[in-house]
Formats: C-alpha cells, sequence, structure tokens
C-alpha cells in the first residue's frame, strides 16, 4: 500500500527511483512522483496515473541530474487522485514521502493552523511534513522524535531536510521498509524487490527507529539517537524471479511458477516420511497442550486458513476457527496458553494481521506465522514463524502464496498430528506420501490451460457468477471466487453447496456460470444434487473434480477433469485449474490482470 524508495549516491537517482517505483507498483498505482536534490535545489516531479506516466514526465523535464531523491507510487487514503495530493510532499524545510495512515492528521492539522500552516493538498502525508517542518530547527533527530510522539497511525517516512542536500533521514513506525548499501551509494525502499538490482545484502529498519542515507554510508539509530548495528539479511532469489521472464503477466508467470515454490516449500521440511521444523527452530513443544486453533488473516491468505480449519478439524479432532484478522482485535477473542494461532500472511505486513498477531501475543496465546516475506514485521513478531518460499510474489491477486500457505498448514496439521500422537509414525509417512503426490499434479493442471481458457472464452460476458462446494471443497471455492471477482470484476460469490438453496439461488439464471468444485468423495453425490438444482435453473455449470463423473454428463456444461489425490489433499489441482479460469476470463474481459483497479498487494493500513 504505497510504495516508497531513496537513493542517495554517485549516479542519477531519478532512473533509480524510477525504476524502484516501478517494481513497487503492485502497492499503488494511481498517482506517482520524485524529488530530486541537485546542490541545495530540490525538484519535485509528479503525476496522476502510472510509474510509467512519471517516467515520461521526467524524460520531458530538464535537469533532472540530481544524485540524491526520493519517490513514492500511490494508492490514495486521504484525498483523490489527484496531482496536487500525489507526493513527495513539500514544505519550504522538508521534502517527504510517506506509506501509511496518520490517524490524528485532522488535530495536528488544527493545530498547526493555529501557528500559520496551511496544506494545500487533503492528505494526512502533507500535515506530517508540515509538522516535522514545524518542529525541525537544525537538527533533524529532535524534529523526528518530537513527530514520532505526536504522530498516530502508521507510517514509513524518508525525508530530505532542505539545508541538509545529499541526507535522507527515513523513519518508521509500523509501515515497512528495507535498506541496502553500495559502492554507487545507499538505497531505500518499501520492498526489497525495489533493492535487488543492487545488492541481495539488506536490512529491515526496525519500528521506531531512524535511518540516514548518505552517498558513503548508511546509518541506523533508535528513536533517541543511539547508534545500533543493522542485523543484515540477504536475499534468496535473483532479479529474474521478480521479472515476467516471457508471460504476458506476472499472475501467469506465478500461476506457472507454483510446482518450483511448492518444491521449496517442502523439501526442506520432509525428512524420512516425517515434517521436520528444525531448521526453522520451531520446538515441538508449540504443538504440545494445544486445545484449540485459531487462525487469523486476510484476503486470499485467510482462505489458505479455511483450508487449515477443515483438516485440522478433521484429523487433529480440536476446534478451530478462522477469524477475519480486521475483526478479531475487536471480538474480545477467547484464548490462553493453549491457544494456538496462526497468522498467515504473503506480505507479513498487513496491518490487521499484525495487530491480531499483537493481541494473540499479548493474551498469552502461542503464535506462529506462516510468511512468505523474510524480516517482515509478523515473522519478527510471532514465537514462530514457518517461511513460505513462493519468492517474490508482484501480481495483486495472490496465488503462488496461496498454495504454499495451504502447504503451511498441512506441514503444521501434519506435525500437530505427530507431536499429539494422532497418528504412527507410519501413517504419518503415509500421509506425507500422499500429501507430495498431490502437490505433484499441479503440472498436469497448467498443461490444461489452452482447455480451461475455451471454457473462460464462454463465461467472459457474465455479469455473476457462483462458486459451490462443501467441506474442503468450500475453503478452495471461496479462493476460486475471490480470484474471478479481483480481477475480472464479475460479481462472484462462494457458497457452501447445500446452502444456495436458501436465498442466493433466487439469483441463477439462464447461463449463470456456476463453477462447482467437488473433490471429496463421501460428499460427491451430495454436491452433485446441488449442482443438480441450478442444472434446472439454466445455470451454465462447470464442474471441477477429481472423480468420475461418468453418469452425471447431463448436469454440467463443462468439466474441468483434475488428476485423482486423496481426498484430504484435494485442492490443490483444482485451486490452479480456477485461478486459470480467472485469469483467462480476465484477459478477454480486457483488463490489466497485474493491477486490479482499487487494490493494492499489501495493506499496510487498518
Ligand atoms: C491484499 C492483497 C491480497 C492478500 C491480502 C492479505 O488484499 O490484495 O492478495 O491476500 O492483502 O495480504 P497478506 O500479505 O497478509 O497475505
Amino acid at each position: 500500500m504505497c510504495g516508497i524508495v531513496g537513493f542517495t549516491g554517485i549516479n542519477r537517482a531519478s532512473d533509480i527511483l524510477i525504476n524502484g517505483l516501478q517494481s513497487l507498483e503492485y502497492r499503488g498505482y494511481d498517482s506517482a512522483g520524485i524529488a530530486l536534490v541537485q546542490d541545495d535545489k530540490t525538484q519535485v516531479i509528479k503525476t496522476t496515473g502510472k510509474v510509467e506516466d512519471l517516467r515520461n514526465k521526467v524524460a520531458a523535464t530538464a535537469d533532472t541530474y540530481g544524485t540524491c531523491g526520493i519517490g513514492h507510487t500511490r494508492w490514495a487514503t486521504h484525498g483523490g487522485v489527484t496531482e496536487v495530493n500525489a507526493h513527495p510532499h513539500q514544505t519550504p524545510k522538508v521534502t517527504l514521502v510517506h506509506n501509511g495512515i496518520i490517524e490524528n492528521y485532522k488535530e495536528i492539522a488544527a493545530e498547526l493552523a493555529k501557528k500559520g500552516y496551511t496544506p494545500v493538498s487533503e492528505t494526512d502525508t502533507e500535515i506530517a511534513a508540515l509538522l516535522i517542518d514545524s518542529l525541525y530547527n537544525g537538527d533533524p533527530f529532535e524534529a523526528m522524535k518530537k513527530a514520532d510522539e505526536i504522530l498516530e497511525g502508521a507510517y514509513g517516512f524518508c525525508i530530505m531536510f532542505q539545508d541538509r542536500p545529499g541526507k535522507i533521514y527515513c523513519m518508521r513506525n509500523a509501515s515497512p521498509l528495507v535498506v541496502a548499501h553500495t559502492p554507487i551509494g545507499s538505497y531505500i525502499g518499501s520492498d526489497v524487490i525495489a533493492l535487488i538490482p543492487y545488492s541481495k545484502d539488506y536490512f529491515v529498519v526496525p519500528e521506531q527507529h531512524i535511518v540516514v542515507l548518505e552517498k558513503g554510508s548508511v546509518s541506523l539509530y533508535t528513536m533517541d539517537h543511539e547508534k545500533v548495528e543493522p542485523k543484515m539479511l540477504h536475499v534468496d532469489w535473483d532479479t529474474t524471479a521478480a521479472k515476467k521472464g516471457g508471460y504476458d503477466y506476472f499472475m501467469q508467470k506465478e500461476i506457472y511458477d507454483q510446482p518450483e515454490a511448492v518444491k521449496n516449500t517442502l523439501a526442506p521440511r520432509i525428512h524420512d516420511g516425517k515434517v521436520d521444523f528444525s531448521a526453522d527452530k520451531i520446538s515441538d513443544d508449540l504443538f504440545k497442550d494445544v486445545n484449540r486453533v485459531i487462525i487469523t488473516a486476510c484476503g486470499t491468505a485467510m482462505h489458505s486458513g479455511l483450508v487449515g480449519r477443515s483438516i485440522i478439524e478433521s484429523l487433529i479432532r480440536i476446534p478451530v476457527t478462522v477469524e477475519i484478522a480486521s475483526e478479531f482485535r475487536y471480538m474480545n477473542p477467547i484464548m490462553d496458553e493453549h491457544t494456538l494461532v496462526i497468522v498467515i500472511t504473503q506480505s507479513g505486513e498487513t496491518a490487521d494481521s499484525l495487530a491480531a498477531l499483537r493481541l494473540a501475543n499479548e493474551r498469552g496465546a502461542k503464535t506462529i506465522s506462516i510468511v512468505n516475506v523474510k524480516g517482515s514485521s509478523i515473522a519478527r513478531e510471532s514465537d514462530y514463524v514457518l517461511y513460505t518460499h513462493a519468492g517474490p510474489e508482484i501480481a495483486v491477486a495472490s496465488t503462488k502464496a496461496f498454495t504454499v500457505q495451504c502447504c503451511g498448514m498441512y506441514l503444521i496439521t501434519l506435525k500437530l498430528a505427530e507431536v499429539m500422537g494422532i497418528l504412527s509414525d507410519k501413517e504419518i509417512s503415509e500421509y506425507i506420501d500422499k500429501f507430495i503426490a498431490a502437490t505433484e499434479t499441479i503440472p498436469a493442471v497448467l498443461e490444461m490451460d489452452d482447455y480451461i481458457k475455451t471454457i473462460a472464452e464462454k463465461i467472459k460476458d457474465t455479469y455473476s457468477a457462483f462458486y459451490i462446494g462443501r467441506g474442503l471443497d468450500y475453503a478452495f471455492a471461496c479462493e476460486g471466487s475471490l480470484k474471478l471477482k479481483e480481477i475480472s470484476y464479475v460479481n462472484s460469490e462462494a457458497f457452501n453447496a447445500g446452502e444456495l438453496k436458501h436465498g442466493t439461488i433466487s439469483l441463477v439464471t439462464e447461463g449463470v456460470p456456476i463453477i462447482a468444485v467437488a473433490t471429496q468423495d463421501h460428499i460427491f453425490s451430495k454436491t452433485l444434487a446441488n449442482v443438480e438444482e441450478v442444472k434446472a435453473r439454466g445455470a451454465h455449470v462447470i464442474l471441477i473434480t477429481d472423480e468420475d463423473a461418468a453418469g452425471y454428463e447431463g448436469l454440467y456444461d463443462d468439466l474441468i477433469k483434475v488428476p485423482k489425490t486423496d481426498d484430504f489433499f484435494g485442492g490443490f489441482g483444482t485451486t490452479v485449474a480456477m485461478q486459470l479460469l480467472a485469469y483467462h476470463t480476465t484477459v478477454y474481459r480486457g483488463y490489466n490482470v497485474d493491477q486490479p483497479r482499487n487494490l493494492a498487494k499489501s495493506v499496510t493500513v487498518e
């Protein structure tokens, strides 16, 4: 949600900033801007639209030679999409970019107004800029510390003080910032993706810390101006992982990345027919004396939580609830030291998921997170972290991250089964064989790509669609439906198959697509009975199953027959099929698959 970058060094900053913003565009794409410092002059160039529009505007601007600058790509929160509201924001003393939300900006604006400060934009960010300006008397640390005491909300700032050319001061509270340094200069960004063309070694700015970027150094400080050593991390994927690599869209590439992502996530954790978390330093004690599991997450990650609920309850027989993270905190949830709270998140920075984790920690629950981004806030603040190894996911619609999150849920479930003595070693080994076999069906579904495209062509003009399934299939159907809705703008919802007739079936008319997911042998005929109900109302039924559908020909219009797997691991093939269906439908409808309107990949505001 908003991407920020900064560079100071010996090379021209504008290219580095714009390339960095382009790689961060998944975080926001309604407007963008940069500020460049040359000698003691600061030049701000901003525009509504995409980073490419900014690139063109910069190319058409004279004298953009500064070697120090900051940049921003915006996902509007306060104030509409206008050039004035775009960042950087400038006051006489400071120029800054911001990622996050200042919650008390109205109160601060009222105080500043009394002192004669008048904003020109509608943004909370400009109020922060004016506040820092009003607090600045030549000492950046003093101004930032004072501002930090006043500001409420989430922020990452990159600030250039007018009288300190060549230096970038950054401070962080919640919104992520990562830093790298090379002989060319010092780099900062919201995500390591902006840094890897220059360095694979970086550090995450801890919360409530300040970083100073200079041409020859980066220095990390506490808010009290005490210097601290940064904890360096290393990126284990290369720049090609963050490129489209010949695919039309990142989403398409990421769908195809799945076999590799699954292998990278499972291989280090499966040894001798057992789940082995020793390299993750996840102690077996975490899984002892657990009498209840709460899974909390947002969006797609929440759907992998639904998968988790289904498999833990059916195998482990302890109660599991799945809580949407934005609600969790306000429900006064019941937790104690026997509650295992699992937070699932691709970015590790989702504000609501982080708040839910903090509450779980406060209430003494055991916490583990399933996270894709190394060193992220949620990874750092949970008792244990199980990293998924999907590599960078750039498309706003999550695909490979979901699949590996589900893998994480299966690993945890099998570990619970082992530690709680629910399965014998032999049974666990058999489960693991079936698990691996299920994930190995993904390439065969990818080979159905062209066939699924022909089905997408048939439904491309629909206004609405419904996904139905029972049990575990329902969990996967929820994700399938979200995929279609978020990128194609088809009004799509998922329902438990048996529930449709209690209201929603009134929306099923001639030709409305119903995507029926049916992989669970014991309820296959029940789901098909519900298919019969919608078929009778003229629905266009797309049946996705690994079961033998012989004898049901009259019930579906299109059949996506994925390879047969064990029912417990039944969702991998259906997921990939639904991702491809959403992808092709969107391409047919002519929308930007990777950057759906109004959405951002990393939601760092509540
Ligand atoms: C946003 C993204 C979704 C994602 C959700 C949770 O809404 O568009 O794709 O599932 O945030 O993000 P997280 O990083 O916590 O998995």
